[in-house]
């Protein structure tokens, strides 16, 4: 099934994903997380290491199979995903935030169970470190791809998203479209870089990926 597959040829490149949901403890068991199955990154992961590149995947909790050829980083919350990150990027040349960070988290963990003792609950969060925002800002940064899940004006959030964070590249999707996206093996994605953009229409995930590491592969090889 991989045969109609055209991936460049990554070999010697070292490239780290970030992949899945990340889980912040409300108490011990309890949390709040992010709608993310996981399966983007993986693809993504996949194709990569099919391409020959030594492949890193920092991956959140979900339900899928290591690929093949791949080094898995598991991680719980964002705050350890951010340590995670942060080291493996030191030596990457590709980095690829695929995840579904939580931008918060409750400001203190409840040692014990919260009991269910009143009609209301309020919980205080605070704010997360942006892994992609600081591997950009590294003072050898890797070439820096984000994801931009929106529901609406796309393009322009993608856009600011893209230089707000200093990327190089940042691959949107448009999470109302039909049948695709959240836990589905379907896709589309309009990438965006400084000086240009390329839609990838509605295709599985696999294929998707495909596509998408051979835009980034492009892209990389003509700044580096
Ligand atoms: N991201 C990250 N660390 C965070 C939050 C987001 O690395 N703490 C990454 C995601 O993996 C994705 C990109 O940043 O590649 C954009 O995430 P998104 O949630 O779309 O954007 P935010 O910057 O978090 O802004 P908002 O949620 O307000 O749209
Ligand atoms: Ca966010």
């Amino acid at each position: 099934e991989d045969e109609h597959t055209h991936l460049p040829d990554m070999q010697g490149k070292r490239i780290v994903i970030t992949a899945g949901p990340t889980q912040e403890a409300i108490d011990p068991v309890r949390y709040m997380s992010n709608k993310s199955s996981g399966k983007m990154g993986y693809a993504i992961a996949s194709a990569a290491a099919k391409a020959g590149a030594d492949v890193v995947l920092i991956s959140g909790p979900v339900s899928l199979q290591t690929p093949v050829n791949v080094t898995r980083v598991d991680v719980v919350s964002a705050q350890d995903m951010h340590k995670a990150a942060l080291v493996e990027a030191n030596t990457a040349d590709i980095f690829i935030a695929c995840a579904a960070v939580a931008d918060y988290r409750p400001e203190s963990v409840a040692q014990n169970k919260i009991k269910k003792t009143s009609d209301e609950l309020t919980l205080t969060f605070v704010k997360n470190p942006d892994i992609l925002k600081d591997v950009a800002a590294l003072p050898t940064a890797p070439f820096t791809v984000g994801f931009a899940a929106e529901s609406q004006n796309v393009e322009e959030y993608a856009r600011k998203k893209l230089a707000a964070k200093k990327l190089n590249m940042i691959a949107a999707n448009d999470i109302t479209a039909e049948g695709l996206g959240f836990n589905s093996d379907n896709n589309a994605l309009h990438v965006f870089w400084p000086e240009g953009d390329k839609q990838l229409p509605a295709a599985s995930k696999r294929e998707l990926a495909a596509a998408l590491i051979g835009l980034i592969a492009t892209h990389y090889n003509e700044n580096n």
